[in-house]
């Protein structure tokens, strides 16, 4: 992807309101950014196509429009970890919806007007993106743009993990860890639709009832139990597992390992926790010959004919409820930081939306408190 291109040279073209952050680190506010008046990011330039007015993805900053200064705060966990670093300043967020407004010279595979989502295009919390028109996901009349916006990056994801990770069959006892958060909701409903079983994890009461509706069959609470791995091989029996999902990382790959029967697999695909130190591979061979993916979806849709695949199945899947997505609130764009503060501090389920602050009037009574 090209890096960049300066508001100025598509002013009137792209602008809009984007948070931008402008610095992390530290146990003050860590993030200081500002609402500033473009959201303008360049895709090749032959591809370009905006989104406008449709909801983004939360997944860190606090805006306002037209360049007023904000603070908020961005999760600790990310940058000591260097995992995911961007050069600052950058534009958060990966997912979104909206209505294309403007396309480039040569496009002829979208038009304006068209209403599409996108997954993996960095920098889409914003009211406008620019994004290759080959990565643009057309949607369906019957798919609107929160259930897009909601369910195409998560959804696509639990697709490539039970579909190709580790290809669930009936019959699997499955472990899915934070089953109650946005991408456990998921797997649990779509490991029981595909004749799985669920044994969740998740941290509160409330959480493990959330769970429990998307379909576990068993759900432990994680402070409950000094031994996790001994409570999974109790609940199964006696016998460790096939698969275990684990998105959340450093608190729980141990508990993960020792979850698995011989020759089990491990789906490593987060760190909500921070992530897992390094590791010697022995480790695998002592605990009986186990494998570990640590898989990213783009891997899973770099192919356009992949990518509308994944997302038709995804499609397919909300219409005949195996999957419904859980949005369990929508913050104006601006409250972007207040957001990820509920995240942080685990106080979130399934799944949060940011929507451009013109159309977040009336949803903010939704998510006070
Ligand atoms: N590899 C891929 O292709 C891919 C794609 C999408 C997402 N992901 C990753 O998958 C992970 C989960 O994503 P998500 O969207 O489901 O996140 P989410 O909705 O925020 O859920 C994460 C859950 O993790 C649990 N958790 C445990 N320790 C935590 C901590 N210290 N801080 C915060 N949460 C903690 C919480 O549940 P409890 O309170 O119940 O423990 C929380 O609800 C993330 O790391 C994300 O980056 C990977």
């Amino acid at each position: 992807m090209a890096a960049f291109i300066s508001a100025r040279a598509e002013a009137g073209l792209l602008a809009g309101n984007r948070i931008t952050i402008n610095g992390v680190g530290g146990d003050e506010p860590i993030l200081e950014g500002h609402a500033s008046d473009s959201g303008v990011r360049s895709g090749r330039s032959r591809g370009a196509a905006g989104g406008r007015g449709g909801p983004a993805a939360a997944g860190a900053g606090r805006g306002g429009r037209g360049g007023r200064r904000i603070r908020g705060q961005l999760p600790r966990r990310l940058p000591p970890e260097g995992r995911y670093s961007l050069p600052l300043p950058f534009t958060p967020g990966a997912e979104g919806a909206g209505t294309v407004v403007e396309v480039g010279p040569d496009v002829a595979d979208v038009a304006v007007g068209d209403r599409v989502g996108w997954v993996e295009i960095p920098g889409t919390y914003a009211e406008r993106a620019v994004v290759d028109s080959s990565r643009l996901v057309p949607l369906p009349d019957d798919i609107d743009f929160e259930t897009a916006a909601a369910v195409l990056l998560q959804g696509m994801t639990a697709h490539y993990l039970v579909k190709d990770a580790y290809p669930v069959q009936g019959g699997d006892t499955v472990l899915v860890h934070a089953a109650a958060g946005g991408m456990g909701l998921l797997l649990t409903q779509l490991i029981t639709h595909l004749g799985g079983r669920v044994i969740g994890t998740t941290s509160t009461a409330a959480k493990a009832e959330l769970a429990k509706r998307a379909g576990a069959a068993e759900v432990i609470l994680s402070s409950a139990v000094d031994d996790l791995a001994a409570e999974v091989r109790r609940l199964n029996g006696g016998q460790g597992l096939p698969v275990v999902f684990d998105g959340v990382g450093a608190h729980t790959f141990d508990a993960s390992l020792a979850s698995l029967r011989t020759r089990g697999h491990l789906v490593l695909f987060g760190a909500a926790s921070g992530a897992v130190p390094p590791f010697d591979p022995i480790r695998l061979a002592h605990g009986g010959s186990l494998t570990l993916i640590r898989p990213s979806l783009g891997d899973f849709i770099a192919d356009r004919s992949e990518l509308l695949r994944r997302a038709a199945d995804v499609f397919e899947w909300v219409r005949s409820k195996a999957l419904e997505v859980t949005v369990t609130g929508r913050y104006a764009l601006s409250e972007a930081s207040r957001a990820h503060s509920d995240l942080e501090a685990r106080r979130t389920t399934g799944k949060l939306l940011l929507v451009p602050d013109a159309a977040a009037v009336g949803s903010r009574e939704e998510t006070q408190g």
